[in-house]
């Protein structure tokens, strides 16, 4: 179904069509919206009815979980964004450039961990040939819990 909304025409979709076009199941649909995430308006028969552009937050929504950004950060994200947006390229370039250092980060982790494991990581195990040069003694371990030179 097409509106027109302030002279532009606006695909409005069912839930059932979102799901569909989207892949999300309904049931994580209610819950995106419980969360803040995304907004439908209702028919006089209390149905939901969603504008198309529901589909690009959604999309964004599914990336930014396949980083392991947090959901309450898209919600923070998105609640940014004027009413009705439709996430333009500029927002979507300052949407994720927050979340580029937070995945730089992880990268580097995941890096380090793929590249350090074969090595002492300084949990305190102290049963690699190189542990006594990189933790002598288990001397990290005065550092508190965890493996200190992986997760530095
Ligand atoms: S790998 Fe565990 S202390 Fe070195």
């Amino acid at each position: 179904m097409t509106v027109k909304k302030e002279g532009e025409s606006c695909r409005i979709l069912t839930v059932g069509e979102v799901s569909k076009r989207s892949g999300v199941a309904i049931s994580t649909l209610h819950y995106y919206e419980s969360m803040g995430l995304i907004t439908s308006t209702r028919t006089s028969g209390n149905q939901r009815r969603y504008p198309a552009v529901v589909l690009r937050y959604i999309a964004v929504i599914k990336v930014a979980q396949r980083t392991g950004i947090p959901l309450e950060d898209v919600r923070k994200a998105f609640a940014r964004l004027p009413n009705g947006s439709k996430l333009t390229h500029a927002q979507w370039w300052e949407l994720s450039s927050e979340w580029r250092q937070m995945l730089d980060e992880r990268i580097q982790k995941l890096t380090r961990l793929r590249d350090e494991l074969d090595t002492c990581i300084g949990c305190g195990c102290l049963s690699l040939e190189d542990c006594p040069l990189r933790n002598p003694g288990d001397v990290l371990a005065a550092k508190g819990p965890g493996a200190h030179i992986l997760e530095r």
